[in-house]
């Protein structure tokens, strides 16, 4: 393990270790708009697949993607843009593809701690060898700002990721290691406070975009929600003061859908909702 200046690290420190010109790394799409820039940086080709109707990363796809240059495969859940949760038998599926093709697995889980229905489960526990567990204090413990995060996986790889780590970043910041100490083996409450809360918005803002007449899938963990959106739909909602961000910003598969976060509070979620309602109206 290595702790790192946030997830964002993580995922720079794994794929510049691992992969690099003339590699292809599967992506989801629409996925966490860093997976797509990071590939970049390290002059690998990101490849991206689109994820189910319901939201959620398909191991078929992945599949079909790796090509002879596949070097690795990112996997998010609880994802961002989606909220999807992974189903052990995806999970299972992401594990087993890693070690029948050789390829490693990023997997990044910062919000493996916010999960609504089912189970957080790693691809790690069924493929430790071919496995990059990324993961943060930022989203379980509301520690953006701390930039604190770490990467886990079997030694060699381990090896490999300090010794980009050791020149990108010397080390992650001691108040913000002793930060997370605390915050990692203090009561562990308010976490389960806030994933409630979270829950609780959730479905507020699921009924309320169905309410309106949006199809949603309902997101199972993190703190997003991604509904299908008619044309202009999110023109207008910025136009009035909402701010969500347009699918397409994820990737081409996210076109046709917009993100919100509802990471705010509940009476802001309400008064947002009835907005959103107005916008809808007028692009109808
Ligand atoms: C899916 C995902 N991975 C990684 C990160 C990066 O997290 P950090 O703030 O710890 O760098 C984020 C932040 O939004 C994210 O949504």
């Amino acid at each position: 393990m290595i702790a790192t200046a946030g997830g964002s690290e993580a995922l720079h420190i794994a794929l510049e270790a691992h992969v690099g010109a003339g590699d292809e790394v599967i992506i989801p799409d629409p996925g966490f708009v860093a997976y797509d820039a990071l590939t970049k940086l390290t002059g690998a080709e990101p490849v991206p697949v689109p994820v189910r109707d319901d939201l959620t990363i398909d191991p078929a796809a992945i599949e079909d993607a790796i090509t002879e240059d596949t070097a690795a495969f990112i996997v998010n859940s609880p994802g961002n843009p989606t909220g999807a949760v992974s189903p052990l038998a995806d999970v299972e599926a992401f594990a087993r593809i890693a070690r029948e093709h050789d390829l490693l697995c990023v997997s990044d889980e910062v919000y493996g701690r916010i999960v609504f229905d089912g189970e957080h489960r790693s691809p790690a526990e069924f493929a430790p060898e071919q496995t990059v567990v990324v993961d943060a204090c930022s989203k379980t413990y509301s520690m953006t700002g701390w930039r604190l995060g770490w990467v886990a996986a079997a030694p060699e790889r381990v090896e490999r990721m300090l010794r980009v780590h050791q020149y990108v970043q010397a080390c992650a910041s001691a108040p913000a290691q002793y930060a997370a100490a605390a915050a990692l083996s203090g009561p562990q409450d308010v976490v389960t406070e806030m994933v409630d809360t979270f829950e609780q918005r959730r479905d507020l803002v699921v009924d309320g975009l169905r309410d309106i007449g949006l199809d949603v899938p309902t997101p199972e963990g993190a703190f997003y929600a991604m509904p299908e959106v008619p044309e202009g739909f999110v023109d207008e909602c910025i136009e009035r003061g909402v701010v969500v961000v347009p699918g397409e910003a994820f990737g081409d598969a996210g076109e046709g859908y917009a993100r919100l976060s509802y990471a705010t509070a509940t009476e802001e979620l309400e008064e947002a909702l009835e907005i959103m309602g107005e916008a809808y109206a007028a692009v109808q």
